[in-house]
């Protein structure tokens, strides 16, 4: 038998992944992943990008987007240059630094529950336990133990939707840099904004202390260019450069090109107010089929931003037996239990908006309604 790592011996199979898979099902209705709907993907009628491309890059990426990205992560507040800006191959390949950085098995790391399933599971790979964030007293409990970092989403958060307030970023800084807690932020949702709300980075308030924040261009430009970024505190940055060398020496330079060309086209803010619109019109139409279909069986909150529906069904509904049903019926979601630092069955759902036509949804939102009527 192959001798393995102690950490590859626990892998499960991701249940993201695994409802990927069925729903490329011909005909499946998916409110399952976070997929953008193609509409959105910019156009990419570029010239043929130059050959140097093809030779080896840099690790950190390609200084014109790292220094492009500095701009607008300085505007946001951030204290941050072009020199401590890192291109990833996606956001996700960040939270895997972070985790490599951060967590060795034991480690403990202050979470929000519900949170983005793929986090929490890379988390747990490397051996992690958490602990869940109170948003009204962010450190609370971390006395003589505080954990090693406190991994969060303020805005528009995968998958509550919610949007933390001003002072409730400005006391997670506090608490963080008080008890020697990373920060590590997770932000790719924050062009998706439907309603005004504060979008301030989090890691704003975190200049003397040690913090990471990151973003991805896979829901503004297209997801399959795999591409995002981080920057990060003086003292982590050149850790997570060395982590990135050793993972994949650098990001797939065509993929930057591209997304460079993307961020200089002077129609970038009236595409992205576009983008903006179209996600607040299928918000809307999803909300009031929502209503007429589901509003005696669930209840829910307006998501400001973002692609997410999170639904509370009636206590002790059976979430696994009705995925079951869905799926023999072709509509896929995402049961919240994945989304839950502390495990356990719960009663609760998450359905993304933005994939599925208004049609399909509204026929999906049917199929679910009558199998919880059952
Ligand atoms: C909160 C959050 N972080 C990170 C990611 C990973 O995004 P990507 O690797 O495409 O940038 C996602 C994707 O849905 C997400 O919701």
């Amino acid at each position: 038998m192959a001798r393995l790592s102690v950490r590859s011996s626990d892998i499960r199979p991701s249940p993201v992944r695994d409802m990927l898979n069925v729903s490329q099902r011909p005909g499946m209705i998916s409110f399952a992943g976070g997929l953008p709907s193609p509409e959105t993907f910019a156009g990419l009628d570029l010239p043929p990008p130059p050959r140097d491309l093809l030779q080896y890059g840099p690790t950190e990426g390609e200084p014109a987007l790292r220094a492009r990205i500095a701009r607008d992560l300085a505007a946001l507040g951030l204290d941050t240059e072009a020199d401590r800006v890192m291109v990833l191959s996606g956001s996700q390949q960040g939270i895997d630094l972070a985790a490599k950085l951060v967590v060795d098995a034991g480690t403990t790391l202050a979470v929000e529950s519900p949170a983005y399933l793929a986090a929490l599971q890379v988390f747990r790979f490397y051996g992690a336990r958490f602990g869940i964030i109170d948003r009204s007293s962010p450190g609370a409990g971390w006395g003589e133990a505080p954990p090693s970092m406190a991994y969060v989403i303020p805005t528009f958060q995968n998958p509550s939707g919610h949007c933390w307030t001003a002072d409730e970023r400005a006391a997670m800084a506090a608490a963080c840099r008080a008890s020697d807690v990373i920060l590590f932020e997770d932000d790719p949702y924050r062009d998706l904004v439907y309603e005004p709300c504060e979008r301030r980075p989090a890691c704003a308030g975190m200049t003397g202390g040690s913090w990471i924040y990151q973003g991805s261009f896979s829901k503004t430009v297209a997801p399959g260019l795999r591409l995002g970024y981080l920057t990060a505190s003086p003292d982590l940055f050149p850790l997570l450069v060395q982590l990135k060398q050793a993972a994949d020496l650098h990001t797939n330079r065509l993929s930057q090109w591209m997304v460079l060309q993307y961020l200089n086209d002077p129609g970038r803010a009236e595409r992205m107010d576009q983008v903006a619109a179209l996600y607040r019109r299928k918000r809307d139409a999803f909300a009031d089929a929502l209503t007429r279909h589901l509003g005696n069986n669930a209840s829910w909150s307006l998501p400001p931003g973002g692609l997410f529906f999170w639904l509370t069904l009636a206590e002790g509904t059976d979430v696994e037996r009705l995925l079951k049903r869905s799926v023999e019926r072709g509509v896929l979601f995402t049961p919240g239990s994945h989304f839950l630092a502390e495990g356990g069955a719960s009663p609760t759902i998450r359905l993304n908006f933005s994939l599925a036509d208004p049609e399909a949804a509204e026929r999906g939102l049917a199929i679910l309604a009558e199998l919880l009527d059952d």
